[in-house]
């Protein structure tokens, strides 16, 4: 097997799935290894934080040559559920010119040829600019930890001249993509208690609140199923696109009958009623990622639960704060809660949205590259999914920040049969050897 390969299938073998805490020696095993790894290859590496730690690996080159930081992450969701994967999803596949594994496209497969190309640059005895790979622990999980993470190694980061986001995708296969914007994100977990225990809903229906329905009409005063959020000021700072733009957008994207194909939805509701295919990458949105309450068991049991749980998340947009969305959904669930209930409602995960000017020369230049080597015109594009990392590294350090990748739409991240395209695979390490060694 090739050595790209042989990597990335090793690396794919440790479940590191960061929401899953029995998974932790999964995630050190894995951080082990990536820093024997890199040790060999005369890296100096860090590794910062406890828990999913953050792992630093330099590479100096010369006090007059840029620095590059290169940002993956090597945490993965979970797998489940399993009885749809059509192989091992931690055993690398490969099969009709894809690689199948959980992870693969997101993000364990950049990670790799991040590391190749810069390898075959030191291998060749041309690297010519200094290397910082930043590979985070808990992106999928909120990166909790990565401002207080990369603060105790802004001595290291703060040399850093551009940072390459390896953790995303191209619009359409050899259509080099860079994206400019990534929505926000804030997570809920919200509980409903009614009582102490289950009632017969025979003798008590009538006479007690039922949580489910509680949440239910929470839900559907928070959103409505066109998708409009209707939380008091939910809309107030977003801002508004201009129509060259979302034209721009729109011409990039896939039409309204191959999002289909892709999501084998049955039946698509777009929120955009004029620009139905870009509803999910410039409007903000509210989705339910989650719902339990009751029985569901075999059969009937004729109860009123006690107890509803469910997950939320709103997605943001330039210039959305985190904080200030939090307090209205929180003000909106109390205002909406019957009196004398008992809730709790957490925050999981908070992320400002992501947006910078893609005119920048260093994105230029990357751009140039794209094109000869994939000979398409870049494009440049917005994406609805959200890095907190990329916004992060941004506002602390101020520098250009490039977000490419090589995942195709059809990958399945965070689905079952997650994929990345073979050639992509190994087309995109030379890509990135010869755009990590430009001259910026
Ligand atoms: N790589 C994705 C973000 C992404 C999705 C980029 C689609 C391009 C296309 C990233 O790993 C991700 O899944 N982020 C989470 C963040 C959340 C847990 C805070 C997301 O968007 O749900
Ligand atoms: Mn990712
Ligand atoms: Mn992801």
């Amino acid at each position: 097997m090739k050595e790209t390969i042989e990597f990335l299938s090793k690396i794919i073998s440790f479940q590191s799935v960061s929401t899953d805490s029995r998974k932790e020696k999964e995630i050190f095993a894995l951080v082990k290894f990536l820093k024997n790894f890199l040790e060999k290859e005369k890296f100096k590496v860090k590794i910062v934080g406890k828990k999913c730690p953050l792992f630093i690996a330099e590479k100096f080159v010369s006090s007059k040559a840029k620095t590059i930081g290169i940002y993956s992450h090597y945490d993965v969701q979970p797998a489940e559920p399993l009885n749809l994967w059509q192989s091992d999803p931690f055993k690398l596949t490969i099969k009709n010119g894809k690689i199948f594994a959980r992870g693969v496209a997101d993000d364990k497969g950049h990670l790799t040829q991040n590391i190749f190309a810069v390898l075959s640059l030191i291998k060749e005895n041309k690297l010519k600019n200094n290397i910082i790979f930043i590979f985070e622990g808990e992106e999928e999980i909120g990166s909790k930890n990565f401002s207080s993470y990369i603060n105790q190694v802004s001595n290291i980061l703060k040399n850093v001249d551009l940072f390459f986001v390896t953790d995303v995708g191209m619009v359409k296969k050899n259509v080099p993509t860079i994206y400019y914007a990534l929505r926000g994100i804030v997570y809920f977990e919200i509980e409903v208690w009614t009582g102490k225990k289950d009632l017969h809903s025979g003798v008590y229906g009538n006479l007690v609140y039922n949580p489910s329905q509680i949440l239910f009409e929470l839900f559907t005063k928070m959103r409505n199923l066109k998708g409009e959020i209707k939380i008091p000021n939910f809309y107030k700072r977003v801002r508004k696109i201009s129509e060259e733009e979302k034209k721009n957008l729109i011409r990039n994207v896939k039409n309204l009958n191959e999002i289909k194909k892709v999501t084998e939805v049955y039946v698509l509701n777009p929120l955009d009623k004029k620009y139905p295919s870009i509803s999910a990458k410039i409007h903000p949105s509210l989705e339910i990622n989650g719902f339990y309450s009751g029985y569901i068991g075999e059969g009937s049991k004729t109860i009123i639960p006690n107890y509803a749980k469910a997950k939320f998340s709103i997605r943001l947009v330039e210039h959305q704060e985190p904080k200030e969305i939090i307090d209205l959904v929180k003000e909106f669930v109390k205002d909406n809660m019957p009196k004398g209930i008992k809730y709790s409602l957490k925050v999981l995960a908070s992320a400002r949205p992501f947006f910078s000017d893609y005119r920048h020369p260093y994105i230029i230049k990357t751009a140039k590259v794209l094109e000869e080597e994939f000979k398409n015109k870049c494009v440049f594009m917005r994406e609805g999914g959200s890095i907190p990392a990329a916004e992060i590294l941004m506002n602390k350090f101020k520098k250009p920040i490039v977000l490419i990748g090589f995942t195709l739409e059809g990958a399945n991240i965070h689905a079952p049969n997650e994929n990345m395209d073979l050639e992509l695979f190994e087309k995109g390490i030379k890509v990135l050897s010869t755009i990590y060694n430009l001259e910026f």
